[in-house]
């Protein structure tokens, strides 16, 4: 194909898969099948792949960058991003009205919209394409957290819109959905990582991940609620900018509402309060908002929020129960962790029968027993937590069980500190059962259809004593399970077989070494490219890896030490289970986590031509020198930042050395 053809094609391609990424994420209302829609992806990356000067940032092959950083840049907000005044009843939001319609003559129209429990991004879109990304940080200062910005999928990398808009600033929230917030809690539960307290703090530590494959397995998502910059487009309303912004793009919320007056305002807030349940995201109040912009601007802003804004803040979810009784279960690690069984009780709308207590000091804190009148409250998680004991019924204090409740041996603290019992018994049938769960899981081997009733039958039946059993079934054993027909037997076959070619990073975390988490086995996997390296790996070797620090360390080397691990590994590979992390497909690797600053003029390629080679191959571009810049390539007349690189000792690169390299990587 001629450059031009192969350009158009490219080009061709970004549009049709904007728009499909646009109806699904944004619109959710996908208009082709998702085999299709990957068809489109591989053929782009193809072209991409084979024509690398024709990458452009904004291309949706590049939301992914790998890049992983030690800290983020500091943003300075084209203008400042304030906060919102808070208030706590429908008398408050009566008072906000009479306040700001003193210095307006005319009728205020309002709109409304959730305020959505997440954190604040700013958005900016030069000429249409997406630029930078910020957390709001302090509100005059953010991080740059572009390339994780890039990983949510409904955020548009270039604006659909014909029109020619210089600069365009949203703002909005970072969200993560009820459901997905569950899911990731329960995993982080599963590696015995600390889980998030609520959606927002979910959404906050995974867009501010310092390994942006991490942020991109977190399924955040975006609304706009407001702007910044906007420089080439005029807006009277909010309500017209939220029509402007769904329109080329963005995902805009679907309870947004204008209303004609203040009595309007109360009761569609109260409307809103009573369906939050049915929101798919966490929502903590309502947002009232006056929709003219001129009248915004003469009622305008204290140094620190607009006066045309308020929060209505939603009440606490609480209500009071007894504790039926206080139970025990095992985690895959051992870990016995209580949970207290409530008499059921609803709570806007939901029946709740237990609650999570984190270990067994929660209950010393909170003093409960069986039969304690306790208060609960539901904080965006769907398991309650017991704020406190409101009436105490028990005598005595709870007991720590002294045995585990699935094989009765004891359990203990390993070390003084530890908040955590757990039982030592390697052959605990509670840890093994939990153990498969987590193997076949979807961020493990990924074994689809091979679920908990699954593993359970299994189990009953004597067909899995080791992971290795797995990739023993057979057909005809499948078809002993309940519902297992000819078809249902053939895809889990398939699910099995398509799970052995899984790169080493899944295996390693499908293992279950305590502590190792699906970024820990990520970067293990990377470094040591097989199994055998990983299990030969010193306490050294591993410890001089950046993200592996000593209980990480101590915890793989004690997990490959144990011969019984090390006999399923064996067996796995005669079943021919991969074990090495294959060169990944595209061509991101070499340059990875390299960032480079381009000074001065290239005499055989443009400054455009020499950054899609670097972004070609994994590494990032800045603008400005710093100790975290790997290369500066300094052409003909080379800038300050030439200098700026000497005295830092930053390695600097002629245009030869620079080609050498990207032609030897
Ligand atoms: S408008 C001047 N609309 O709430 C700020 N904010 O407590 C204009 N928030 O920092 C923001 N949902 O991050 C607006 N629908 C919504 C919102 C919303 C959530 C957040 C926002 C802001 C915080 C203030």
């Amino acid at each position: 194909m001629q450059d031009i053809n192969i350009k158009n094609k490219i080009e061709d391609l970004k549009q049709q898969i904007r728009h499909h990424d646009y109806q699904y994420y944004s619109l959710e209302e996908p208009k082709i099948s998702d085999s299709e829609y990957d068809n489109l992806l591989k053929e782009l990356q193809n072209l991409e792949k084979n024509n690398p000067e024709f990458i452009t940032k904004d291309s949706p092959t590049q939301r992914v960058s790998g890049t992983v950083s030690s800290t983020f840049d500091k943003v300075e907000h084209l203008s400042p991003m304030l906060s919102l005044d808070n208030s706590y009843s429908t008398d408050d939001i009566i008072e906000w009205h009479e306040r700001i319609k003193k210095n307006v003559d005319e009728d205020i129209e309002f709109i409304i919209e959730p305020k959505i429990d997440g954190l604040s991004a700013s958005l900016v879109y030069v000429n249409g394409s997406f630029e930078i990304g910020s957390t709001r940080g302090d509100g005059k200062f953010g991080e740059d957290v572009t390339e994780n910005i890039k990983t949510i999928k409904n955020i548009p990398l270039k604006l659909l819109s014909e029109e020619n808009i210089p600069k365009f600033e949203v703002r909005g929230e970072v969200y993560i959905n009820k459901k997905d917030f569950q899911m990731l809690n329960e995993r982080l539960l599963e590696e015995e990582t600390q889980k998030f307290a609520n959606p927002r703090n979910a959404a906050s530590g995974s867009l501010r991940q310092k390994n942006t494959k991490i942020t991109a397995e977190r399924k955040l998502s975006f609304f706009v609620h407001s702007f910044g910059q906007v420089e080439g487009i005029d807006f009277q309303k909010h309500s017209q900018f939220i029509e402007f912004c769904r329109n080329v793009g963005f995902a805009v919320q679907k309870d947004i509402k204008v209303c004609a007056d203040i009595n309007e305002v109360i009761k569609s807030i109260l409307a809103l309060q009573e369906i939050r349940d049915n929101i798919p995201y966490e929502v903590d109040g309502v947002v009232v908002k006056v929709n003219s912009y001129k009248l915004r601007k003469i009622i305008g802003y204290t140094n620190k929020s607009p006066k045309w804004a308020i929060a209505y803040k939603f009440p606490a979810r609480q209500a009071t129960t007894k504790v039926l009784s206080i139970k025990t279960q095992v985690g895959r690690t051992g870990v016995v962790t209580p949970l207290a069984s409530l008499e059921p009780v609803n709570l806007s709308g939901v029946t709740i029968s237990s609650a999570t207590l984190h270990n067994f000091d929660e209950i010393e804190r909170l003093n409960l027993n069986t039969g304690d009148d306790v208060l609960i409250e539901r904080a965006g998680d769907v398991i309650p937590k017991i704020v406190k004991v409101v009436g105490k019924n028990s005598e005595g204090f709870f007991k720590v069980p002294l045995n585990c409740p699935d094989c009765n041996s004891k359990i203990i603290k390993e070390t003084e500190e530890d908040v955590l019992y757990r039982c030592i018994n390697p052959t605990c049938s509670a840890q093994f059962r939990r153990s498969l769960i987590h193997f076949v899981s979807r961020d493990a081997m990924n074994i689809d259809g091979f679920g908990e009733v699954v593993v359970d039958q299994l189990l009953k039946i004597n067909k899995l004593t080791t992971f290795a059993d797995i990739y023993s079934l057979t057909f005809d054993d499948l078809m002993l399970l309940d519902l297992f027909k000819e078809k249902k037997a053939n895809n889990l076959m398939n699910a099995i077989l398509k799970s052995k070619d899984n790169p080493l990073s899944k295996l390693i975390f499908a293992l279950g070494i305590r502590h190792v988490g699906e970024k820990a086995s990520l970067v293990l996997a990377g470094k040591f490219k097989n199994i055998d390296n990983l299990i030969n790996a010193t306490e050294e070797e591993l410890l001089n890896i950046n993200e592996i620090g000593p209980v990480l360390a101590k915890s793989i080397k004690n997990c490959f030490s144990n011969e019984k691990i090390i006999k399923t590994i064996n067996q796995l590979k005669a079943l021919n289970v991969n074990m090495t992390e294959p060169l990944q497909t595209n061509s991101f690797v070499p340059l990875e986590n390299k960032t480079f600053v381009l000074t001065g003029e290239l005499a055989t390629m443009s400054r455009k031509e020499a950054e899609n080679y670097i972004l070609s191959l994994g590494g990032k571009t800045t603008s400005a020198v710093s100790k975290k810049t790997d290369y500066v390539v300094a052409g003909e007349n080379p800038g300050s930042k030439f200098k700026k690189a000497e005295e830092l000792g930053i390695k600097i690169l002629n245009e030869q050395e620079f080609k050498e390299l990207i032609n030897e990587k």
